[in-house]
């Protein structure tokens, strides 16, 4: 069942919050394809809201940090906003230092998408032109959210008229425990990833490193915050986890909070996710207070800065291509034994 409601205005336009529900309860907003809230059967048998979110449009722009949003064209960093296709040097905003961060200044997250509803999807399209933020071609990005049988199913449509960059990535913030619990540090957290990307200062990757022995390793379940404080240098840069995982299979993550028996299964066709604890939250805005760590993301996606690396796929989308990605959330009730 979906159920349609004005959520705020913006930019002179209604924007609406369609509420998406078989099993789970999924709200999203028109603007920026901005997931606002899901909500999950707990142990308790009442709804538990799983993700931090904005209560206006004004707030979701900013001072959301993107929380829920669809990010891109790129998401993640391009080093230096630059890069080199078909032989011609791009440049691109650069919105987080020098670096170009998700999209940039006006990115997909910023932008009124026109909706549709068909059974239990929601179709959401909007359109970026040629040369915004730096890149080329006039782009269509298509968003579809299908909730079935308690799993949020996302799918990205995409096509430009021009050779050009795609990398798009849903940003919601997870806290199992609940959107208003303050902390991510004791949900569990397992990622089906052998390497990860080490960063540099400005938080672009470097190295591909095994996460064999390092507070990265996150093969078998574990609390977030076990190894968040250890000295490692990896997490003094970012102040805890802002780094990509590179996949090894289709299933992504296994996330578990003890407190309301919730386990999210992630899935994705994508190579990449990025594990963002919220390290630079300090909000006062929104359905609650969200200070550090208080959710936690996983961005499937490219490699970020994928475009400039030789050891992955590069998330090139050629003119008249149509492009095709997912990635699922499934949600259960289920006491896991953690030992
Ligand atoms: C990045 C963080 C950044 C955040 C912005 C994440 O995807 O990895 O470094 O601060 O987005 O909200």
């Amino acid at each position: 069942m979906i159920t349609k409601k004005l959520f705020d205005q913006y930019d002179g336009k209604d924007i609406y919050a369609y509420t998406i529900s078989d099993g789970i309860e999924v709200t999203v907003c028109t603007l920026g394809a901005t997931v606002l809230a899901i909500k999950v059967p707990n142990s308790s048998d009442e709804m538990t809201d799983v993700v931090l979110g904005m209560t206006n449009a004004r707030d979701v722009i900013e001072k959301g940090d993107y929380m829920g949003a669809v990010v891109g064209r790129c998401a993640n960093r391009i080093a230096n906003g630059r890069f080199t296709l078909n032989g011609v040097e791009y440049f691109l905003a650069q919105n987080n230092g020098n670096a170009h961060l998700h999209g940039g200044i006006v990115g997909f997250n910023q932008k009124v998408f026109d909706a549709s509803v068909d059974g239990n999807a929601l179709t959401l399209t909007a359109i970026s032109p040629d040369g915004e933020e730096g890149y080329s071609g006039n782009l269509t990005l298509t968003v579809r959210y299908t909730v079935h049988d308690s799993t949020l199913k996302i799918e990205y449509f995409a096509q430009s008229d021009k050779d050009t960059l795609f990398n798009p990535t849903n940003h919601a913030y997870f806290n199992l425990n609940g959107e208003n619990d303050g902390s991510i540090l004791d949900n569990y957290l397992q990622l089906n990833a052998s390497h990860y990307l080490q960063i540099d200062k400005d938080l672009i990757p470097t190295t591909r490193c095994p996460v064999d022995g390092t507070p990265f390793d996150f093969r078998t379940l574990k609390p977030i915050g076990r190894d968040i404080g250890q000295d490692d240098p990896q997490l003094d840069i970012a102040g805890g986890y802002d780094h990509n995982f590179c996949l090894t299979a289709h299933h992504a993550a296994l996330a578990y909070s003890p407190k309301t028996d919730i386990v999210m299964n992630v899935f994705t066709d994508m190579k990449g996710v990025q594990l963002y604890t919220g390290n630079f939250l300090s909000g006062n805005v929104g359905k609650s207070k969200y200070g550090k760590r208080s959710g936690f993301c996983l961005e499937t996606q490219f490699y970020p800065n994928a475009i400039n690396r030789d050891d992955c796929d590069k998330p090139i989308l050629k003119a008249g291509e149509k492009f095709y990605s997912r990635t699922l959330f499934s949600f259960l009730c289920k006491k896991l034994n953690i030992g």
